[in-house]
């Protein structure tokens, strides 16, 4: 088979040319990083586990009506997805404070919000993904208003089916970050989740325990990530059968 041309790398995914036009091949690396991957490792096993989850979470919001870049998984660590044009912002959509949220306005982590909050930040790593404001953008065209209002919308709605998702196996949704594409049908364009939905970029917190089955284990040195990521598509009952994180050889007695 010819080698496939790679279109873009980022820090835990690879772009190919798909295999017809306006498609891409996405491909879940290992690799973890945090604080604008000035923290890196391989975590064993992560790439598989996010390619399944972001699957089933694309699946199911595409079954309520959610579009969705998500075509097809080809194998254990790559998918058929549409190629967008992806809008320049982080879109995170919070429901209890954490992280830079509990920094900037003092909040204890864990503080429930009194509604859904969405924010955007600027996709600039070397910025550092600064905050922008719903001004910022329009007035530096990164998107219309009729965008931003769409944005939310979907943030929202992506909001209530993952919540919905992790409530029912014992986990909170603390907050999650999307990126959002535009496709283009005819003359009209229409906006779409795309990029990937995984612990990654979720806070998911056990609601007995509170503990942490997300990116925090790495960033906060926690534990291992990998069994967290486990944990959390074992409860969604969406582990891949034939795989656990190892992938090293284990001597059996
Ligand atoms: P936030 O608390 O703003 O930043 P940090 O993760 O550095 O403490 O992040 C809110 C949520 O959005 C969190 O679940 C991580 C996710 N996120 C990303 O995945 N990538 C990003 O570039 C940003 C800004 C946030």
């Amino acid at each position: 088979m010819a080698r496939r041309k790679k279109v873009y790398e980022g820090k835990a995914k690879i772009l190919y040319e798909g295999p017809e036009p306006g498609t891409f091949v996405q491909y879940f690396k290992d690799d973890a990083t945090a604080f604008n991957a000035q923290k890196k490792d391989i975590i064993d096993g992560k790439g598989v586990l996010n390619n399944r989850l972001s699957e089933f979470f694309m699946t199911g919001l595409a079954q309520i009506g959610v579009p969705t870049h998500f075509l097809k998984r080809l194998n254990m660590r790559e998918q058929l997805i549409r190629q967008v044009e992806i809008i320049p912002l982080e879109v995170i959509v919070r429901n209890y404070a954490a992280g830079t949220m509990s920094e900037r306005l003092g909040l204890e982590e864990g503080t429930q919000l009194p509604r859904p909050i969405v924010e955007f930040c600027l996709k600039d790593d070397n910025l550092g993904d600064p905050l922008v404001s719903e001004e910022h953008i329009i007035a530096f065209g990164w998107a219309a208003q009729q965008d931003l209002d769409d944005m939310i919308a979907l943030a929202l709605r992506v909001n209530d089916f993952l919540s919905g998702c992790m409530m029912a196996v014992g986990i909170r949704l603390v907050d999650f970050k999307i990126e959002i594409g535009r496709v283009w049908e005819g003359d009209f364009q229409r906006l779409i989740v795309a990029d990937e939905i995984s612990p990654d970029s979720c806070r998911l917190w056990d609601i007995e325990t509170g503990e942490k089955l997300d990116k925090d284990v790495f960033r906060r040195d926690l534990g291992d990530l990998a069994d967290a990521y486990t944990e959390v598509a074992r409860r969604l009952g969406v582990l891949p059968s034939n795989v656990t994180h190892a992938t090293k050889p284990t001597l059996i007695n």
